[in-house]
């Protein structure tokens, strides 16, 4: 595995000190928003997208002393070894959360803002349930037009235009698991393809 990095684009301490930053913006941003109950007793729904997010969202909340849910939906937009969104695909999407969000505060969690259209989706389908707040946060944005069309609350890192993996991002299933976020060799994703 180690053998088919391309490059360290982030090392993990600065992931780890970006990620207890934006913990500090999100609760500070959210204490605000409930200004007429304790911070504590706000209805606070945090709505990861798996599975990419996962090792993103187990550190960020870690980092939030306030209480919240976790209810996890699952979005597929890059089957297989494809390095380019092939559309999005609602598995198991919103099945559950309550039909009515009314009253409480959403915070959508994602990997990474690539052509903005899981979050796009996803935030449609949640403001029909009219959350009394709803509010996004990437660990990373990429440099593309299209990512920067979407109106992302809280980005980790802004990223070039490259497939990267690690850190919970993936490669045909694999690599969630660099502890760094990274780029693969060349011939790593050329082999892969070809296998098809
Ligand atoms: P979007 O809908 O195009 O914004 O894509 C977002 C989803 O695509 C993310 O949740 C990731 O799962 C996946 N994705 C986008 N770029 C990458 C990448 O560079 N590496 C791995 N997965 C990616
Ligand atoms: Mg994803």
């Amino acid at each position: 595995m180690q053998t088919d990095i391309h490059q360290v684009l982030i090392g993990r301490r600065r992931i780890a000190s970006r990620i207890q930053a934006l913990a500090r913006q999100i609760t500070a941003d959210l204490r605000s928003s409930g200004q007429r109950a304790p911070a504590d007793d706000l209805p606070l729904t945090l709505v990861p997208i798996l599975t990419g997010s996962i090792i993103f969202v187990a550190d960020l909340i870690r980092h939030l002393p306030l209480r919240m849910r976790l209810n996890l939906i699952s979005v597929s937009s890059y089957p297989g070894a494809s390095t380019r969104s092939q559309g999005v695909r609602l598995r198991r999407a919103l099945e559950n959360l309550p039909p009515s969000l009314a009253g409480t505060h959403l915070l959508v969690l994602d990997d990474i803002l690539d052509t903005g259209r899981t979050l796009t989706r996803v935030t449609q389908l949640l403001q029909r349930r009219q959350p009394a707040s709803l509010r996004t946060c990437v660990l990373l944005r990429k440099d593309r037009p299209t990512a920067h069309n979407f109106p992302v609350n809280y980005v980790g890192f802004d990223i070039p235009d490259a497939f990267v993996v690690g850190f919970g991002l993936d490669f045909n299933g694999h690599y969630r698991n660099l502890p760094d976020i990274v780029t693969l060799k060349p011939q790593v994703i050329a082999r892969v393809q070809r296998r098809g």
